[in-house]
């Protein structure tokens, strides 16, 4: 596992973002996995910089979620499919139809699920999954004691979490979906690149716990020390308890 510290969050986006910069160069039709939440904006805001500025084409790039509440109506602002194309496909100018997600209002959530996972290997397989990190230390919305071996599937968000994105519902967890559906920390290893940004003092007991503590399924996020090629990429304020 590689960890690069940088200054703060304006860094690590930028960061991040001449990573998959350096990617789409290779390999323009890469598949992007794209994480939510507040700590990936400033990558999606460093990569359309570079889209503006010319320094990358993702005109072929194809982008694919890595979870979803489940249970919001179709369209609500809220929902990670409208957050993904708010925040990523509609600023990068990408085609909608080059982004794949799970269907959190299917009827039948667990195909759903098994249907996601289906098309992410009929893709070929996710390039570059970009993670944040939870205050617990989940990925994806893998909470804590998440099977390390888990497919995607629906979850039960911990109080916890759903206290941490009430603030995406107007302050009210009342309003903070119970479950969704997230691609299991399986399913996260299989993508050939892992790349978690953390940024943030809150964030810096998790980021220790997942580089330097034992791996085990209590920290989800631990799981990258399994993984042939992650790089996590923290500043200075979520390194503050790296020894
Ligand atoms: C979102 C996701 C979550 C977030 C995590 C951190 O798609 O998978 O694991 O990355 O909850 O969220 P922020 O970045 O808002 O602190």
């Amino acid at each position: 596992m590689e960890v690069i510290i940088v200054q703060d969050a304006a860094a690590g986006g930028e960061t991040v973002a001449q990573g998959i910069a350096a990617l789409l160069r290779r390999t323009p039709a890469a598949l992007l996995g794209v994480a939510t939440g507040s700590t990936p904006l400033p990558v999606y805001q460093a990569l359309a910089s570079l889209v503006r500025a010319g320094g990358v084409d993702m005109s072929a790039a194809r982008i694919a979620q890595l979870d979803e509440y489940v249970g919001l109506p179709q369209g609500h602002p809220e929902s990670y499919r409208s957050v993904v194309l708010r925040e990523v496909v509609e600023p990068l100018g990408l085609d909608p139809a080059s982004f794949m997600g799970p269907d959190g209002s299917a009827e039948d959530v667990r195909a759903a699920c098994e249907a996601y996972d289906a098309a992410l290997a009929a893709a070929g397989g996710v390039d570059l999954q970009l993670l944040g990190i939870g205050t617990d230390g989940h990925i994806g919305f893998n909470e804590p004691c998440s099977s390390l071996a888990s497919r995607t599937r629906i979850k039960t968000l911990t109080e916890q979490t759903r206290a941490d994105n009430a603030r995406f519902f107007g302050g009210d967890i009342e309003q903070v979906p119970r479950h969704v559906i997230t691609q299991g920390i399986g399913t996260i290893l299989e993508a050939r690149h892992l790349v978690l940004l953390a940024t943030g003092e809150n964030k810096a007991d998790a980021v220790a716990r997942a580089v330097e503590g034992p791996v085990a399924s209590v920290v989800p996020a631990s799981a990258l020390q399994l993984h042939p090629h992650a790089t996590v990429v923290v500043d200075e304020a979520a390194a503050s308890k790296l020894k």
